[in-house]
């Protein structure tokens, strides 16, 4: 992992990140499905909210989760313990020396992690090499580009612009969703395919309302309030407005939107 985990490992963090599963689970998941008797690789599993989601939509499929830090796993363990999950295996590993043969998986899912890392490229190809040829790649990623909104908000944007910042400063990119199908191709997987998938809210859709443009898009922005202003990114009025002002955006009148991009390849 590059540098310090910009989103870091508290409670309110591991919420954010199982609301955000919540709310977007068929957006990001309805096309994912694998084979019985398959053995997955799910990479940087965090606290468990993709794992759990994953293992329910293909329940004869088997699947290692792995995340470098042990005690998201614990968590992630428990997580699928309580949901009564008995395909999942859980490790801590870092997949950058993770103690796996060579073309052993026949698929892999990596879910929100390489924009956090200073060496994407290195991490797909590491997962290549685990893979069996015939496997497949899933990567889901986000990009705080995507982000626009009404009422439109030069404040907000420079909140947003903040996350950007201090995770680029960490090693990560945040922006990373365009660059999917560059990234995965040149990999040297095959059959790239990427497809944007936009998550639009407005007032008709109260739970995206909640769950996504509250507690999972302005709680991400909100959680860097600190480092950003201790950094001299911001002042603590400007950010302070920016999210009073997305914030605006999950009112009446207010309209969010954010895209992210899932790609999908081939081991030749
Ligand atoms: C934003 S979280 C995403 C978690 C989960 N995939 C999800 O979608 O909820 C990124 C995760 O990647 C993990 N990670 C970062 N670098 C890693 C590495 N080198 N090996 C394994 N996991 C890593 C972090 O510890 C963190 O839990």
């Amino acid at each position: 992992m590059s540098g310090k985990y910009v989103h870091g490992y508290d409670p309110r963090e591991n919420e954010r990140l199982h609301d955000q599963a919540g709310t977007l689970v068929d957006l990001l998941h309805s096309d994912t499905a694998y084979p019985g008797g398959s053995l997955v690789l799910e990479v940087g599993c965090g606290v468990g909210a993709q794992t759990v989601t994953l293992a329910r939509r293909s329940p004869d499929a088997r699947f290692l989760s792995v995340d470098v830090s042990a005690e998201s796993v614990d968590a992630a363990r428990r997580r699928v313990e309580a949901a009564g999950l008995e395909n999942v295996e859980l490790r801590q590993a870092d997949i950058f020396d993770a103690p796996f043969e060579a073309e052993s998986f026949d698929h892999v899912f990596v879910c929100f992690v390489l924009e956090h890392l200073a060496q994407p490229r290195e991490a797909l190809a590491v997962v290549k090499r685990l893979l069996r040829p015939g496997g497949t790649i899933t990567v889901i990623e986000g990009d705080h580009g995507s982000a626009y909104f009404h009422p439109d908000s030069a404040p907000a944007g420079e909140a947003i612009e903040c996350l950007v910042e201090l995770q680029r400063a960490a090693g990560g990119n945040s922006l990373i969703g365009r660059e999917l199908y560059p990234l995965v191709s040149d990999a040297g997987f095959a059959s790239v395919h990427v497809s944007p998938r936009m998550v639009y809210v407005d007032a008709s859709r109260p739970e995206l309302v909640d769950g996504f443009t509250r507690k999972t898009f302005t709680a991400m922005i909100e959680g860097v309030r600190e480092p950003a202003i201790a950094a001299g990114l911001i002042t603590a009025e400007r950010f302070d407005e920016g999210i009073r002002d997305l914030h605006r955006t999950a009112e009446a009148d207010g309209v969010f939107c954010y895209s992210f991009f899932k790609a999908v390849g081939e081991k030749r």
